[in-house]
């Protein structure tokens, strides 16, 4: 298969969907890769290394849609794209169709087959897709909230670890899932008192087996919550409720009972934050205070770690983007579950149930698109 690899064009974004070492899997397969110079600048890969492990490198993003029969990108692709995008071609890439009509209604004219990394997603109802990013913002927040705590950030002045003879930093972490477990690792690695709460008593029943002496669990209420932010440095929201709006933990009302200058990192932003007070923020200003408390919302956190955040999504699509290179679209998603699940739009239709129910739009099920559709 012809397989393009675009320079991400959305502002601010460095990461590149396939590296030297995804060229040389797909071409040892067989398949011919063309990458546009300089796609994989931003996430330290240069042009040379592409061309040494077997690609193709055009100079513009015109020529690698024109050729190519699949895209693999990071992002969805932007407004200039849409003109670019060819019928039958396959696009495999984050899409995130049910916040953005436009876009849906412009893959849908395009007759692309757009399978979305977001809706990928294993027997265990886990999104193999997403958990890197998760990763990454998670081991990320504690980084951001040691450095906020810092005096001359604006923070209280607190080590996260302390020293011998003086207290660690008090760390709360909201839900125990993919954010919060790496946070919770990370922030007691550095030596902080962390507590993690959640919802779910077997999500807590099983971290209060793996983490380490100096991580606590508490069930996830609003008593509780209310209680533990009066002692905590440093609050770290990683909530989710998969399909809603993130639930808003730590209302305005409780910011006056936290100490002044500790620090609440609200990874969840991307789903409207589970702070009251949270407004997105972004990695050039990303940060504010609201009644002494500093705010960290950036809602693209990986995007500061472009070699990290590369590196890790690439391991997790890289196998996917063999499989459908190897076997086409359609054998591939009649192969594989997981893959199948992935397919948002086909030849002009919603084939996933959240995408139509969104807008309101007609629903083909995925099945009827693979027994009739042409194949890629
Ligand atoms: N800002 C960023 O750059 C960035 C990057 C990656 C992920 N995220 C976001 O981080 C959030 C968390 O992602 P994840 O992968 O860890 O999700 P996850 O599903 O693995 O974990 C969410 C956890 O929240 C718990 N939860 C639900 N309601 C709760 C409540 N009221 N109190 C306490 N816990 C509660 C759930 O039980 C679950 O364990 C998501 O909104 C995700 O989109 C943001």
């Amino acid at each position: 298969m012809i397989i393009g690899v675009p320079k991400e064009i959305k502002n601010n974004e460095n990461r590149v969907a396939v590296t030297p070492a995804g060229v040389a899997e797909l071409t040892k397969h067989g398949h011919t890769v063309y990458v546009q110079s300089t796609a994989g600048v931003g996430s330290g890969f240069e042009d040379d290394e592409y061309v040494a492990a077997g690609a193709n490198m055009l100079p513009n993003i015109e020529e690698v849609y024109a050729i190519a029969e699949m895209i693999i990108k990071v992002k969805e692709p932007i407004e200039q794209e849409y003109g670019l995008i060819k019928k039958d071609q396959l696009l495999f890439t984050y899409f995130h169709f049910a916040s953005h009509e436009p876009l849906t209604h412009a893959m849908i004219k395009s007759g692309a087959v757009c399978l979305a990394y977001e809706t990928v997603e294993k027997a265990d109802r886990s999104l193999p897709l997403l958990v890197p990013m998760s990763e990454v913002a998670g081991r990320m927040s504690v980084q951001e909230g040691a450095k906020y705590l810092e005096k001359p950030m604006g923070g209280r002045g607190i080590l996260l670890g302390g020293v011998p003879g003086v207290k660690p930093a008090e760390v709360i972490v909201l839900g125990g899932g993919i954010v919060g477990t790496q946070a919770a690792k990370m922030a007691a690695g550095m030596g902080a008192h962390v507590t993690i709460m959640d919802i779910s008593l077997p999500r807590l029943r099983q971290l209060d087996d793996i983490m380490p002496a100096n991580v606590q669990t508490q069930y996830s209420n609003d008593y509780n919550v209310r209680n533990a932010i009066k002692s905590a440095d440093l609050v770290i929201g990683g909530v989710l409720i998969p399909g809603a709006k993130a639930p808003k933990l730590i209302t305005r009302d409780m910011l006056p009972s936290m100490k002044k200058g500790a620090v609440i990192v609200d990874v969840a932003i991307d789903q409207g934050g589970c702070f009251e007070t949270s407004q997105p923020t972004t990695h050039a200003e990303p940060i504010y205070v609201v009644d002494n408390v500093i705010h960290y919302c950036v809602a693209n956190m990986p995007g500061a770690v472009p070699y990290t955040s590369t590196l890790a999504l690439t391991n997790a699509t890289l196998p996917y983007a063999v499989q459908l290179a190897n076997k086409g679209w359609k054998k591939a998603c009649s192969d594989s579950n997981e893959l199948r699940l992935g397919l948002n739009v086909v030849d002009g239709k919603v084939v996933y149930k959240g995408v139509s129910d969104a807008f309101n739009l007609a629903y083909t099920p995925v099945e009827q698109v693979l027994g009739t559709s042409a194949s890629n």
